[in-house]
């Protein structure tokens, strides 16, 4: 029987934090093993670095949603660990991020694209992303429900011009994965929710949807007051920026490779296909998320070096070995592979 040739496809995992009934989702193009992180939760930190990286993923973004009330981000600290920029719509004003990105614009992500889409309305920061036939869409638009509108620049207008034109406007075969789902249900899609959405599927009208959100005389979050002051500072109490000022570039590891000091280890961490591609001569492989397995022999050398492809592979060996109490590693954490093949040094293959 033929062996079924995979396709390289957008994989989708849902994680659930109870607590909060957040949804966080980990996509990743399964050919470039990129990823991207969507509404990380401080508290789960642990279990998404853990399948990071078990499985090897070059993870590429931490995407907020909005300004979370009811969770601390961990985006802050996997950034710290993965190198990942931090996404966030252009109208948070949240200082700490690396990426703004206003309505429509696109994210790579391997092979697909993933477009922000403002969508104002439960929180003036408000940022729903499409890719793939897919919207992630916050706490605009829940499963049979949408975000309250009365706390955080919450405006019940705007979350109905909001769901209604750039929302219920993408297929209606389009999958909805909320931020949150209080019973257990984990997707919808658009066509679902305009004809059964009770709040304002079915085309209820905008006065009455607005009525409605201006009388639903709900609880505050039980968080909201150490949520909001964290989530500004993407979840983390000092400059999260410090782990990248130490800059070592592939010229520098030129530098090294020509010297070949004794007991020096330069380390190529990109998947073996990338290094059989070509590396720097007499550099290990050893791909991100093996190199616990190693870390007795890496614990030999005096110095290793490390590099991938653009320096966020690296960055994240780097911290994973650093908490296994190695601290003889310089990083390689903004250029790469490329950098050294354009600069013209040597380049083995094999
Ligand atoms: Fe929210």
């Amino acid at each position: 029987m033929a062996i079924p040739v995979t396709q390289p496809t957008l994989m989708v995992k849902q994680l659930f934090d109870r607590e909060s009934c957040t949804y966080t989702y980990l996509l990743v193009d399964s050919n470039t093993r990129e990823g991207a992180l969507i509404d990380p939760v401080r508290e789960q930190f642990e279990r998404d670095m853990q399948i990071i990286n078990e499985l090897g993923i070059e993870l590429l973004y931490t995407i907020e949603t909005h300004p979370h009330a009811d969770h601390v981000t961990s985006s802050g600290k996997i950034r710290q660990m993965t190198g990942a920029r931090i996404v966030f719509g252009e109208s948070s004003g949240i200082q700490a991020i690396d990426i703004s990105v206003a309505d429509q614009q696109e994210l790579p992500l391997g092979k697909y694209q993933i477009r922000a889409i403002a969508t104002p309305g439960h929180t003036s920061a408000c940022t729903c992303y499409y890719v793939d036939g897919m919207v992630f869409s916050g706490d605009t638009l829940l499963i049979r429900g949408c975000g309250r509108t009365d706390f955080q620049d919450g405006d019940p207008s705007n979350l109905y011009d909001s769901i209604t034109q750039k929302l219920f406007i993408l297929g209606d075969e389009t999958i909805v994965y909320p931020a949150h789902d209080y019973q257990g249900r984990t997707w919808s899609t658009i066509g679902e929710e305009k004809k059964w959405n009770p709040r304002l599927g079915n085309s209820r009208e905008k006065q009455s949807f607005v009525d409605l959100m201006n009388n639903l005389n709900l609880d505050l979050p039980k968080k909201i007051n150490e949520a909001v002051p964290a989530n500004t500072s993407v979840g983390v109490n000092f400059d999260p920026r410090r782990y990248l000022l130490h800059d070592f570039t592939m010229d520098d590891l030129h530098e090294i490779w020509r010297e070949s000091p004794n007991n020096t280890l330069i380390m190529d961490n990109r998947t073996v296909e990338e290094f059989a591609k070509g590396h720097v001569p007499g550099s290990r492989n050893i791909p991100l998320g093996t190199e616990r397995e190693h870390v007795d022999e890496l614990k030999e050398f005096e110095q290793i070096y490390i590099y991938c492809r653009s320096g966020r592979r690296a960055q994240t060996t780097f911290t994973n070995l650093g908490f296994q109490g190695l601290d003889h590693i310089t990083c390689i954490s903004h250029s790469g592979m490329p950098n050294w093949i354009e600069a013209g040094y040597p380049v083995e293959t094999k």
